[in-house]
């Protein structure tokens, strides 16, 4: 594939912050322009290593302002696109669904209008171009939770083979699946997929959609459960576990994220949907037991010292019970494959937070700390 100037949007989040890293890396050849509107949860400091390579360029704007994304497409002369910018905390969204419409639908469809105003005025059209949108596995709802206690899970892969790893049903999510989201994000990403898939089906648009499980790693915003609970647990906070902790979650380790999206955007097909998650589910109280063992031994503390901290507080409305990706599309056609055991991923990612204090104060401080204390009034 020619594509030498790639749009990553939202670049100065979580998971694209590892998406601009890895790409600028690998790729010096590449010109990487990150856009980013640095909301609340974008932060430059995610990027400090790379930003002054030669191949990396940041662009401070707002996806919905569809004049400016033109004008950035047009003077790059953008060929690729990767686009991870949205509002994705499902809490924020059930307190206010029209910014996540508003970024989560609009937005896309202002960076899918612009790369077709782009693409179209050219000789080529769209020769060589790619809109690459990542989604969450949220899109398609909740499963059952038909073994609570767990069953030997039906598939495998290297890093799922761990002592923890276990089922809690037989239904997966594959990509012919009804999308049924639940929660104003997840409806929201739904909306914007749609208009991905309309794109190419209406306008030829060479798009790509991916579903991805929940993601944990560096730099993940305070707000998320595993960054947020490292950082009570340190300062010996409560730590808010949702209803009964039964819920479950399919957890990958965010640079193997990364690495997915690396393989599909150079290699995966036109059109195509593909799931990417690790086959690790774990059940919310697990985790929280789990951080709790881990951090209380990295802290030198005994491990379990802070067990008493686990308060359990009303639930999320409308609280998916359980996701579990099946990914082995993924693997059978493009060969990947997650990279890390849990037991590993989580001990590197808590050991991050615990040596990037200053991180975490720099994100955790003024308009963030206002809105924290509004969210859990009363819980
Ligand atoms: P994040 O909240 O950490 O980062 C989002 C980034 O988008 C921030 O840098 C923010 O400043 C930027 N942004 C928000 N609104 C914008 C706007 N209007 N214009 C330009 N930039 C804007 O999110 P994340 O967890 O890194 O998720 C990235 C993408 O991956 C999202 O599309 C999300 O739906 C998807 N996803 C996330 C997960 C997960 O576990 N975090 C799992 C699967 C898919
Ligand atoms: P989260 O990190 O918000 O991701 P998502 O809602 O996209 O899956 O939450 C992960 C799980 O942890 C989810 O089931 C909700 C639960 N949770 C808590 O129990 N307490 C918390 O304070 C948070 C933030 C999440």
């Amino acid at each position: 594939m020619s594509t030498r100037t790639i749009l990553i949007t939202g670049g100065a989040g979580f998971i694209g912050s590892h998406v601009v890293r890895l790409f600028v890396n690998k790729y010096p050849d590449y010109r990487i322009i990150n856009l980013d509107k640095l909301t609340y949860a974008g932060n430059l400091a995610n990027l400090k290593d790379i930003e002054d390579k030669p191949n990396y360029s940041f662009v401070k704007a707002d996806i919905c302002d569809f004049d400016t994304v033109l004008k950035v497409i047009t003077d790059n002369r953008v060929d690729g696109i990767i686009h991870l910018a949205a509002e994705s905390h499902v809490d924020r969204s059930i307190k206010d669904p029209f910014t996540f419409a508003q970024t989560n639908v609009i937005g896309t469809l202002s960076m899918l209008q612009a790369a077709k105003a782009y693409w179209e005025s050219l000789p080529e059209k769209y020769e060589g171009k790619r809109f690459y949108h990542i989604s969450t596995d949220e899109v398609y709802g909740a499963l059952e939770l038909t073994h609570p206690e767990g069953i030997e899970p039906p598939f495998t892969t290297k890093a799922s083979s761990g002592k923890h790893h276990l089922a809690y049903g037989e239904s997966f999510f594959t990509e012919d699946l009804k999308y049924q989201p639940h929660s104003p994000y997840s409806a929201a990403k739904a909306s914007s997929d749609h208009f991905v898939r309309a794109f190419h089906d209406t306008y030829g648009m060479p798009t790509i959609v991916t579903n991805c499980s929940n993601n944990y790693g560096p730099y993940q915003f305070p707000e998320k459960l595993i960054p947020l609970f490292v950082n009570n647990i340190r300062h010996r906070k409560p730590l808010p576990v949702y209803g009964k902790g039964e819920n479950v979650r399919d957890w990958l380790y965010v640079e193997d994220h990364a690495r997915a999206i690396d393989l599909i955007f150079h290699e995966g097909t036109v059109a195509e949907t593909y799931n990417i998650g690790g086959f690790n589910e774990w059940k919310n109280i697990d985790i929280v037991k789990t951080l709790i063992r881990v951090t209380d031994r990295l802290l030198g503390r005994p491990e379990g010292a802070d067990d008493d901290l686990i308060t359990y507080v009303t639930d999320r409305a409308g609280h998916d019970l359980r996701y579990a990706i099946d990914s082995r599309k993924l693997q059978k056609e493009l060969g990947w494959e997650p990279s890390l055991q849990f037991e590993e991923g989580i001990e590197k990612t808590i050991r991050w937070y615990l040596e990037n204090q200053d991180w975490l104060d720099n994100v955790t401080s003024g308009d963030y700390q206002k809105y924290y204390e509004e969210m859990y009034k009363g819980r």
